[in-house]
């Protein structure tokens, strides 16, 4: 898709500069010519041979360099890129941008150029939701700067939130998306990101807590070679034992029948039915905190057999009566003195969400829902994204749409300010 399209990308002195070299790498797999300029900053994170090696090109950094200037000027280096690419972006880069400075070869590149402008933010929470940063950002956004992320998730400084900057490969379909005209700047009045959540963790601040989750969907036998199940991937359950584990909990993931890979770092019990979840969940006890994210089957058929059903010509097919499984978020948040100090459910709607994951919270005797809506429409079964509602004794947190990996990863990052703060 990219065949011949020649990327000027600018990497700047953030710690997300690393993921510059798997950037390089996806943007030339598609075809595309890359050539680098860094700031000063940039150096200090990866090396310009680094860069140099994977866009096999030289490497531009010094804005005062005669043999530079002659081979290839600064004017000449925007003029001869159909799109100029900042990954990472500063908070001083867009700083510069918006006042129009030009005090080093980037930022001197990015005001002499007339080629389109991609900018992929990186920074702390705090940089990102600077009253100074998000003018910032509304100022270019409203020059046609075009955006890339930032994303949420938790952060190489302890916190947790907005500034991450996007992937790799989530930069590449936005090079994309302006190469085939998808791409549009942001609208200045809508710049603004949601309002940011910062939320500040120890390091690993689940160290010493154990955690339960569980994930997929439950296979109910027929007979030995048929069930009852559902479209449950698995992948939101699958990351959020991730996210648990990598905030330093000891977690069991008990999962339904997946495809997905088992999560690094977690102890992973594998069932089919509700009635085994629920066994395997009792074993797990106690934990800290049970986050029940499959997708359990509420009915199992009343009588299973042994052996094949048989279609028998002209007879009647057979009647399958159903009764209802086990309850495993209720049982383990009615609990007794096992009783997680943080139940979590979630609630799969198609329909209003909100009020049905308010009353199921009830309903259920647990702490927090997780409501999401299912509806064909959304593709959240199966799908990367998952738009999400919290709700707590406190009352609905709406969550913007995000990957399921930014849903685990804010969604650990709440449960361990909660257990952590008490
Ligand atoms: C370890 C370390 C990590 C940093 N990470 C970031 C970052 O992710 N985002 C950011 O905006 N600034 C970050 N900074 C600050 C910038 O490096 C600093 O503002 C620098 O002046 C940016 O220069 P540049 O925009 O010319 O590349 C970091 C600084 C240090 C020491």
């Amino acid at each position: 898709m990219l065949s011949g399209k020649r990327i000027l990308l600018i990497v700047t002195g953030g710690i997300a500069a690393f993921k510059c070299h798997d950037l390089i790498r996806r943007l030339r797999e598609r075809g595309a010519e890359v050539r680098c300029v860094m700031t000063e900053a940039a150096t200090r994170f990866v090396t310009p041979l680094s860069l140099q090696t994977l866009s096999e090109d030289k490497v531009y950094a010094d804005m005062f360099s005669l043999t530079d200037e002659s081979e290839m000027g600064h004017i000449e280096l925007s003029r001869e890129a159909d799109l100029l690419v900042v990954a990472p972006a500063t908070a001083d880069i867009l700083a510069k941008m918006a006042a129009g400075l030009a005090d080093d070869l980037a930022s001197t590149v990015l005001l002499a150029t007339d080629k389109a402008v991609l900018v992929a933010p990186a920074m702390n929470v705090r940089m990102w939701a600077h009253p100074a940063t998000q003018a910032n950002v509304m100022t270019l956004g409203g020059r046609g700067v075009l955006f890339v992320g930032p994303n949420e998730g938790p952060m190489a400084c302890n916190e947790y939130g907005p500034g991450r900057m996007s992937e790799p490969l989530e930069i590449v379909a936005a090079v994309e998306g302006y190469f085939t005209g998808k791409l549009a700047p942001p609208d200045p009045r809508q710049a603004l990101p949601q309002p940011p959540e910062a939320i500040s963790l120890p390091h690993r601040p689940l160290l010493g807590r154990r955690a339960l989750v569980t994930s997929g969907p439950t296979r109910e036998a027929i007979d030995p070679v048929r069930y009852i199940s559902n479209h449950s991937s698995g992948r939101q359950g699958h990351a959020i034992a991730a996210a648990l584990a990598a905030l330093g909990a000891d977690v069991t993931l008990v999962s339904g029948p997946v495809t997905q890979p088992d999560p690094a770092g977690v102890r992973l019990v594998k069932v089919e039915s509700a009635d085994q979840m629920l066994g395997a969940c009792k074993a797990a006890l106690p934990v800290d905190v049970a986050v029940c994210a499959a997708a359990v089957a509420d009915w199992k058929v009343a009588k299973t057999v042994n052996a094949k059903l048989k279609k028998t010509p002209g007879a009647p097919p057979p009647a399958i009566s159903l009764v209802a499984n086990p309850d495993i978020l209720a049982t383990l948040a009615a609990g007794g003195a096992d009783r997680p100090a943080l139940v979590v459910g979630f609630a799969a709607e198609t329909e209003d969400v909100i009020a049905n994951a308010v009353a199921k919270r009830q309903r259920k005797g647990c702490d927090w829902i997780v409501a999401n809506d299912v509806s064909p429409g959304t593709g959240t079964f199966g799908g990367e994204r998952n738009t999400v509602h919290l709700v707590t004794a406190d009352g609905v947190d709406s969550w913007p749409t995000q990957t399921k990996d930014a849903v685990a990863a804010r969604l650990a990052a709440r449960i361990a300010q909660h257990l952590v703060a008490g």
